[in-house]
């Protein structure tokens, strides 16, 4: 299924000098890159992202989180790329996480987990639509259309 997903390096993954080790993973599977840029947003921002979250005990923390630095905003579309970059990144909590995956490699803490990447085709579309409003990369190019064959 042809998907497309919103991926986020946190401001720790930014700052740990993490963004072309990440991307270089999405490339690597063969991912399409589509939406890129570096921005630190505001609190307003953040807490539109996670508004899901706002009732969680931790909601302040990770708004302060997200907001500490510039973040990576990036669209990634191929087949099936929502759950599979969820596979890529590793479960939320990095004590959990599987080595091999992005978190289970380079995080140990939850508060502090590098990386965010949308749970659902549906939320990917609204994470899009409010990270990358003025829209994203068109390929002109037919050098990726066997990735979706
Ligand atoms: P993310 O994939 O961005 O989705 C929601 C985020 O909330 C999650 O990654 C973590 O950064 C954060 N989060 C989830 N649970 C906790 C928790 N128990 N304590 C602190 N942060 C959390």
């Amino acid at each position: 299924k042809m998907e497309q997903t919103f991926i986020m390096i946190k401001p720790d993954g930014v700052q740990r000098g993490l963004v072309g080790e990440i991307i270089g993973r999405f490339e690597k599977k063969g991912f399409t890159l589509k939406g890129l840029k570096l921005v630190t947003v505001d609190r307003a921002f953040a807490e539109k992202h996670y508004a899901d979250l706002s009732a969680k005990p931790f909601f302040n923390g990770l708004v302060e989180y997200i907001v500490s630095g510039p973040v990576v905003a990036m669209v990634w579309e191929g087949k099936n790329v929502v759950a599979t970059g969820r596979k890529i990144i590793g479960a939320t909590n990095p004590a959990e996480s599987a080595p091999g995956t992005i978190r289970g490699d380079y995080a140990i803490d939850i508060g502090r987990n590098v990386i965010h990447g949308s749970d659902a085709v549906e939320s990917g579309r609204k994470e899009i639509a409010l990270w990358f409003p003025e829209g994203i990369a068109e390929w002109r190019s037919s050098l990726h259309s066997w990735i979706y064959e």
